[in-house]
């Protein structure tokens, strides 16, 4: 007689839904177990078919204002030529205006990502927003961007790995899906480094850009999605770039806001040196861990730093020809977190993506902090036009989602005001 631990022989054949004979899946994900009853059988216990993240839905957003190098060169001390020789960077989109902040954009991006996918914010589980500008040092970015997609289910939290963080996010979110504790994550880089950056600096201010970039991640069972990642810090390299003061080491002084020390200070050779080592190591690395070759990959989509750390690294590193590594910084700069999730975009825009292609994300940073991800694309990348009646759905759900915002604000401070005048009273 079976006991519940012993699989009786027909086992294999489901009662719902399909079995996957190899529940370790290529991932080494184990599934969870789960008690089932064979037709008039005993009960017995049995492993779950594998969850794999897919990317299901991307979007991006940049603020209309650009300024070029011929721009640049009226402020600092500059030249268009040498901005594009050593950088490649062409122009970049800046935040003019005080309502583009690093949560609307994050807000627009997203919207496009859940749209595009076709999700209602209310089943997304968990919103990661990496970002190197954050909005406050608290609350998150991530809560405001949640408050704002009206995602009255998801818990928030902002991620703060610098221009790795996007890549860090990846793989939180794949962690929390493989873990059966979400089936939505929305991974967002959002950026407004220009109100970071010192615009005296010639070394740092012709570099960065302004912009977001969103991915919605969901469980599945079609093999593939995020196979790997790998992530790294080097803490001793902290001061090769970062923002000294407005953090608890160095709060907010006098002193501080006339030095400058809440802008952007980097040693850039350095960080050159240490990016153009660790993105081809990281990328072997995520490589070896998916159990892939570099002969395998599709299309290589690098933190859009600088074009010659991505010329030292991936393509001459590991012979990656050019056709398959995704440039844009041309467009806009360093984006910091956004670089890799606007790349990706663009790279499908340009039609550089199809299912079944092999994919890696790498990206280097601020920490100093590095990561890869590996990823086995699955998602059609056809645009489903949406029809007129659904695209009133979703404006209606945001427009809902501010009008309950506000209605929450307003009941919580009549709710607070009521309450003191009532202390008041009671204590006079
Ligand atoms: O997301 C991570 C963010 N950080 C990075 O990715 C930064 C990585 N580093 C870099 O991309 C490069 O190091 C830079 C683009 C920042 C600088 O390029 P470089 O080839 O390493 O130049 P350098 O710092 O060695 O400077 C060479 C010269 C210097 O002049 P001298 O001392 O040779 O007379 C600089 O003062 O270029 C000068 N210079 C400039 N000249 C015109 C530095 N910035 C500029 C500028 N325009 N904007």
């Amino acid at each position: 007689m079976s006991t519940q631990n012993e699989q009786p022989e027909q086992a294999n054949e489901p009662l719902n839904g399909a079995y996957n004979p190899e529940p370790n899946g290529r991932n080494g994900y184990h599934g969870h177990q789960e008690l089932r009853q064979v037709k008039d059988g005993p009960a017995f216990i049995a492993p779950t078919p594998p969850r794999y993240a897919q990317i299901v839905g991307w979007g991006y957003h940049v603020p209309s204002k650009v300024i070029t190098n011929r721009d640049l060169e009226q402020i600092v001390d500059t030249q268009d030529e040498w901005i594009r020789s050593r950088t490649g960077i062409e122009e970049r989109h800046v935040a003019g205006s005080p309502q583009e902040t690093s949560a609307t954009l994050g807000i627009q991006a997203a919207r496009k990502a859940l749209d595009l996918a076709d999700i209602h914010p209310n089943k997304i589980d968990l919103i990661i927003c990496a970002t190197s500008s954050p909005e406050h040092i608290f609350p998150a970015t991530a809560s405001l961007i949640q408050d704002g997609l009206g995602a009255k289910n998801a818990g928030a939290f902002d991620l703060s790995a610098a221009c790795s963080g996007f890549v860090y996010g990846l793989s939180m979110a794949r962690g929390h899906i493989l873990a059966g504790d979400a089936e939505y994550v929305l991974v967002i880089g959002a950026e407004t480094l220009s109100r970071i950056v010192d615009w005296t600096d010639r070394g740092t201010c012709v570099l960065f850009g302004d912009g977001a970039g969103a991915v919605l991640v969901a469980a599945s069972d079609v093999p593939g999605g995020i196979m790997a990642s790998v992530l790294g810090s080097d803490g001793s390299g902290a001061d090769l770039l970062t923002v000294p003061a407005g953090g608890s080491a160095m709060p907010a002084t006098l002193e501080t806001v006339s030095n400058g020390s809440h802008y952007i200070k980097m040693d850039g050779r350095a960080v050159f040196r240490f990016a153009t080592r660790v993105m081809a190591e990281a990328t072997t690395k995520v490589l070896a861990k998916a159990g892939l070759t570099v002969q395998d990959v599709d299309l290589v989509i690098p933190h859009q730093a600088n074009e010659r750390i991505i010329q030292n690294s991936v393509l001459k590193q590991l012979q990656i020809p050019s056709e398959k590594v995704f440039v844009n910084l041309q467009k806009y700069g360093n984006t910091s977190t956004a670089s890799i999730p606007i790349a990706l975009c663009e790279a499908i825009e340009a039609g550089k993506v199809k299912p079944g292609d092999k994919l890696v994300f790498v990206g280097f940073g601020a920490g100093l902090t590095w990561g890869a991800c590996a990823i086995e694309w699955r998602t059609p990348v056809e645009k489903q036009e949406a029809t007129w009646w659904r695209n009133t759905q979703r404006q209606a759900t945001y427009q809902a989602a501010a009008a309950r915002s506000m209605w929450k604000r307003a009941i919580r401070r009549v709710y607070s005001q009521v309450l003191s005048t009532r202390e008041d009273e009671a204590t006079s």
